[in-house]
Order: C-alpha cells, then structure tokens, then sequence
C-alpha cells in the first residue's frame, strides 16, 4: 500500500499511514517519509506495534543516534530513553517547558523519535511550535536585530545539580543523572538556516537558552523572553494527542516542544530516540 500523508489541520504536522514500521523501511519510502518529515516538521504513525529494536532500526534510517546525557537508558539499548511517569508521581512533570530537544550541545540531534508504549486516557499531549513560522511572523526590525546574534544554551536549569532534575528531586520514577557537566554552556546562532531545506528557523528556547553572547545579561534576557514569548503562539502550536502504538517524528532544528499534564492517576511510558543529522547533511 502507498503511504499516505494526512496533514493535523494545525500550524504543523502530519499523519503518515501506509507504512509498517515493525517491517524494515524500503528505501523509497524512507525517502518519502523524510520528504513528509521535512515538510510538516512533525509526522506520526498511528497503529504501530514495535519493539524497542524496531524503534532502533526506524531511527537509524534517518540518521545516526544522537548523545542523550543525563538520562539512563533502557537497560540493553544504549540509545533508547524510557520519558515515563507513574500512576502516584507527584514530581514536576518532565520537559514540561518549551525546548528544542539537547540544544545545549554542538552538534544538537536533527530528530526525536517517540513512541507511545502506555498512554493515559485523557491528557499528557505533547505540543509543538513552527519555529519557521514564528521568525517569519516576526517584525523586520527584530529579524536584523537577530541576524547576527548567538544563543547561549545550556542544561543547567534542568540538569545541574541544582536543577529541576537535581539532588533535590525525589521519587522520580526516570533515571535522570544531574551532573556538572550541564553548567557547560554552547553558543547557536538564534536564525538557524535548516541543513536540509535552506529555510530559516527560531533557534532559542526557555528551557536552555540562558543568555546572547556579547550582550548584558538584562538586556540579553528581556530579548529572549520576547522571542520565547514570541514563538510560542497558538497560531505556530499543533497539539499532538497520543495513542498507544504511535511513533512520532519531529524535527528539532525547527520545531521547540512541551510536555503537557491532566493524567493525574494514569501512567504514562513512551521510548525515545534521537537523531543526528546523517553525515552528509552535517558535512553539506
Ligand atoms: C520530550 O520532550 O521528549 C517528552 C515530551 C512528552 O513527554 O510529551
């Protein structure tokens, strides 16, 4: 059967039906799902039945594994997360502000890949953000004002030992390794050209960008805090409702993401993988 590509109606995303992704990919179709990744930034796969090697195989067809610190992985799976939360957690829900995901490192991942394993009835979306379409809605004075600017990321609000995910978090059922490694701090440009479609992209997010290079730090912040304002919008948002057996694909260099609540009582495990941009789009 040919694959079919159903677009969400919002800002972003779409629906990729026709494929078995238990199976391995044909090459026209990765082609083609790459094609449909690149155009609606995320795309999603109901009615999957995977295995955590199944998921490996799907994320390695579009780029090598990406470095995910900080976070155990699946015992036996180096490269797989389990984002999971049980029925009586009652820490602060994980990744629940806007970010793009590891944009603290170099070389951030181009892809997350995700995959509902249990899924509450109600509740716990996952949200997205048009970062293409959020530098184009921004005022021409703002986008020379940002043409020459670098964001200072860093994990240090999550990750540090101070941080959300630090010494002083308690009973959370993820393996999260806070470290000092995450005070390390990485400077992108804040108008990111995408490697693969040449079109530029919001690159800053609340959750890791901590500062401009070169600018003091107040005025550095109110500027950030009007991006982050900014890119948020309900206008770029696309609501993500998850289904058991879904695999999601999104595109980190132009998209930011949250984590949304209202499962009190359920549990919630999904597998995640992320994606580095394959060698010849890195080098390009
Ligand atoms: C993530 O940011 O990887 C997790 C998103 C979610 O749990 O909805």
């Amino acid at each position: 059967m040919a694959i079919q590509i159903t677009r969400s109606g919002q800002a972003l995303g779409a629906a990729i039906r026709g494929v078995d992704l238990a199976r391995p990919l044909a090459g026209d179709d990765t082609a083609a799902i790459r094609a449909a990744w690149l155009a609606h930034q995320v795309i999603y796969f109901p009615d999957q039945a995977l295995t955590i090697a199944d998921l490996e195989r799907v994320s390695r067809a579009f780029g090598p594994f990406g470095e995910d610190p900080f976070i155990a992985p699946i015992p036996g799976h180096p490269h797989v997360i389990a984002v999971k939360r049980e029925a009586n957690e009652t820490t602060p829900l994980f990744a629940e502000v806007w970010h793009s995901d590891w944009s603290f490192r170099a070389t951030p991942p181009a892809g997350t890949l995700l995959y509902g394993v249990e899924i509450p009835p109600q509740g716990g979306d996952t949200l997205f953000a048009d970062q293409y379409g959020a530098y184009e809605a921004l005022p021409e004075a703002t986008k020379a004002r940002i043409a020459p600017l670098r964001g200072v990321h860093s994990a240090a609000r999550g990750y540090s030992k101070e941080g959300l995910y630090g010494e002083r978090d308690k009973g959370r059922s993820m393996t999260i390794r806070p470290s000092d490694d995450a005070l390390a701090t990485q400077a992108h440009p804040i108008v990111r050209t995408h490697a693969e479609t040449g079109r530029k992209a919001l690159f800053v997010n609340m959750g890791y960008t901590q500062s401009i290079e070169g600018i003091p730090h107040d005025e550095a912040w109110a500027l950030l805090l009007e991006l982050f304002q900014h890119q948020q919008r309900d206008e770029f948002v696309y609501r993500h409702s998850w289904a058991p057996g879904m695999a999601t694909l999104w595109d980190n260099r132009c998209v930011t993401h949250k984590a949304t609540g209202g499962y009190e009582g359920f549990r919630r495990e999904l597998w995640r993988t992320t994606i580095d941009e394959p060698l010849a789009v890195a080098a390009a």
